[in-house]
């Protein structure tokens, strides 16, 4: 695992942008898997930023999302397709039919989800994952409680996110209790990782997910596990950390060395 950690959220976003970009430049077929939330929207802007410059292309890249709310259609405008829409892929020169969101409509989620983890593998399997964290260390929907080893499948949200993600909405009821979401293992699979954590409010859970131990009461923690884990945080959802300068000061040669 290697902890960036910046001054501000822009400033990480703009790192963990960089490593998407170093993937598209050395290969521009590469299989994105991508996040919702507020977390990834400054990152999403620099690539879409990058994009317009022309120092990046989406045209030969897929991508799969994490997650998506059960009940809620595409034209829903919190639905997660609406949201990546909105959010990257209507500012990046993507082929929409190459990004793929589950369908939280699908009459049968059993095979919506098989579906969705053989198209992945039949891609390739995922190249970079981006990731967010929940305030309780849910990564996508493996809220507390969730294998480390589960696959795409039906879940249920916790009161704390259902409590999180109502700002979203009009009211807290608005919010579905049910979302598809790939799995702890099937998000383990990808070869890369990246996670954003900004702001107080992800303390605990990035503390959990680094320092605590390896469980599925904080499905982050799974990340320890990862050969190719990077972590963005801003100084805020760092401050809980208790070796924070050791891991400033490894990963800045490692990301250079990266990016080099
Ligand atoms: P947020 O959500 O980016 O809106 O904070 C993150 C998550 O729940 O994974």
């Amino acid at each position: 695992m290697e902890i960036i950690i910046c001054k501000t959220k822009e400033e990480a976003s703009r790192k963990a942008a960089d490593l998407v970009a170093a993937l598209l430049k050395a290969k521009p077929t590469a299989v994105l898997g991508l996040a919702t939330g507020s977390t990834p929207v400054p990152m999403y802007q620099a690539l879409a930023k990058d994009c317009a410059a022309g120092k990046i292309s989406f045209k030969k890249a897929k991508s799969w999302n994490l997650d998506e709310y059960l009940g809620l259609p595409p034209t829903h405008d919190q639905s997660y397709r609406y949201f990546m829409d909105k959010n990257l892929f209507d500012h990046i020169d993507i082929d929409k039919k190459n990004t793929h969101v589950l369908n939280g409509l699908a009459k049968d989620w059993r095979k919506e989800v098989k579906s969705y983890e053989a198209a992945i593998k039949k891609a390739g399997g995922i190249d970079l994952q981006v990731l967010g964290i929940g305030s309780d260390g849910h990564i996508a929907f493996n809220e507390p409680g969730s294998s480390l080893t589960s696959r795409t499948r039906i879940v249920s949200l916790t009161p704390q996110t259902i409590k999180d993600n109502a700002r979203f909405f009009k009211k807290a009821a608005d919010v579905p209790k049910q979302a598809l979401s790939m799995g702890v293992g099937s998000i383990m699979e990808a070869k890369r990782i990246v996670l954003l954590a900004f702001g107080a409010n992800k303390a605990d859970a990035v503390k959990g997910a680094v320092e605590g131990g390896v469980s599925q009461f904080c499905t982050a923690s799974a990340l320890q596990m990862h050969p190719d884990c990077w972590f963005f945080c801003d100084e805020a959802a760092a401050s809980k950390l208790k070796l924070k300068k050791y891991y400033a000061w490894r990963a800045e040669e490692a990301l250079k060395a990266e990016l080099a």
